[in-house]
């Protein structure tokens, strides 16, 4: 690229970073306020030796790392308390401590876009992709191994003598006179390179086809999808009957679950028998899963205060006569199977959890509803839980 005559800078390249951080200092001392030093590598205290202040990129960062907070937060207020009100495990509308990774990442998200975006328009001063160091002795050097000042020619002090003068004083091993490029721009959209960015564009979709399409139908890659195996309702040509999904042989009981002979029948017999002591262990167990599983509706201590603002009906107290009457099967029947509105618990609380319920609502309804000879038995530490 053609050079005009008129001077861009002065430049001069040094062998050691020592030289390099002394060079600075001694400019920065003489008040020259635009230059600038290139080092292959970043060197500690050269910002303090060039007295640079502080970048403002981080204003950007902040700021709009701020809004992305702000909008995010406003955003999820609106969603979840004006325009689709929902109640998710009984906790409040405006539900600010399940908001806070959503509104971190758009923080981040905000915060890092703004930062590179701002560094390439405000910094680099994009789409300007013309300096006129590109392309000179200078730049080659310092982009290797070299370390090297340049002082700008519209520095307001700035004189071909004094500053050749400052850098033959300073010990510089070369020194280089840079003149500005001919033109004042050079067109970012040319022919060679949008055919480089077609050719990009192809070759990464050609080969992403070609990947997902076609490599992972290939021996060995597509073992995964071709094995020995039956999808979901598929015929089977092994068996008679041609079903792929067989039922479970005749007697056959999963580990870790006890067949149920009530299934289906409004009330269970007496015979259901609580398997479980309350002991300290099981009471915990209970209480956990009970806050859990049913609380939301039952509330807290089964009055029946359900959390859901009357989305879903509220059941009724578990302290009446007619609940504290139930046996303890007739409890553990209700949670396996449901009943009426309330839906079964069977699938999502394990058989023991569901016994360690019961005997936790029994802690419950006896706690509010104490006999004199329980206060007696407790004042004498003879309170027995088990009774
Ligand atoms: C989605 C809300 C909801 C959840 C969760 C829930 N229940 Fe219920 N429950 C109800 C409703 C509503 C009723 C009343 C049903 C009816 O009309 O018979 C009820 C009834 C009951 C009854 C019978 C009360 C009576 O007097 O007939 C018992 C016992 C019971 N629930 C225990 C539990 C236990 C234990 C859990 C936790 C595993 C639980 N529920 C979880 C809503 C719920």
């Amino acid at each position: 690229m053609k050079r005009s005559n008129k001077l861009f800078g002065i430049s001069a390249i040094f062998n050691s970073p020592n030289e390099i951080i002394h060079a600075a200092k001694v400019i920065a001392d003489y008040g020259y306020k635009n230059f600038d030093i290139n080092t292959p590598y970043p060197l500690h205290g050269m910002d303090k030796a060039m007295k640079l202040k502080p970048s403002k990129l981080g204003y950007i960062t902040l700021a709009f790392g701020l809004s992305g907070a702000l909008f995010a937060i406003l955003f999820m207020f609106w969603a979840m308390s004006i325009d689709y009100p929902q109640v998710i495990g009984g906790k409040p509308f405006f539900a600010f401590p399940a908001f806070i990774p959503v509104a971190f990442e758009v923080t981040v998200l905000l915060a890092t876009l703004s930062t590179v975006i701002g560094l390439l328009t405000f910094v680099f001063g994009f789409p300007n992709n013309k300096q006129s160091l590109h392309d000179t002795n200078y730049m080659k050097k310092v982009s290797a191994d070299k370390f090297g000042a340049v002082i700008y020619a519209d520095d307001q002090q700035f004189s071909e003598l004094k500053v050749k003068e400052l850098f033959s004083s300073l010990n510089a091993s070369s020194v280089e006179l840079i003149y500005y490029f001919e033109k004042e721009s050079y067109p970012i959209f040319q022919p060679k390179f949008l055919m480089l960015l077609l050719a990009v564009a192809v070759v990464t979709s050609g080969t992403t086809y070609f990947v997902l399409n076609k490599l992972l139908f290939m021996t060995p890659f597509n073992w995964m999808v071709y094995q020995d195996r039956l999808s979901a309702q598929e015929k089977s040509e092994f068996f008679s009957d041609n079903y792929g999904a067989r039922p479970k042989v005749e007697g056959t009981v999963a580990r870790g679950f006890l067949p149920y002979p009530f299934a289906g029948q409004n009330i269970p017999t007496e015979t259901l028998v609580n398997p479980l002591l309350p002991t300290k262990e099981v009471l915990k167990l209970g209480e956990n899963k009970y806050l859990s599983f049913c609380s939301p509706c039952h509330g807290n201590y089964a009055d029946g205060d359900s959390r859901l603002r009357g989305q879903f009906p509220n059941p009724p107290t578990l302290h009446s006569t007619r609940a504290r009457e139930f046996s303890d099967g007739m409890i553990y029947h209700i949670v396996t199977y449901g009943q009426n509105v309330m839906p079964a618990y069977e699938s999502q609380v394990t058989r023991e959890e569901r016994w360690a319920i019961v005997n936790y609502i029994r802690a419950l309804q006896r706690a509010k509803n104490a006999k004199e000879s329980d206060i007696k038995e407790l004042q004498m530490g003879l309170l027995d839980a088990s009774k």
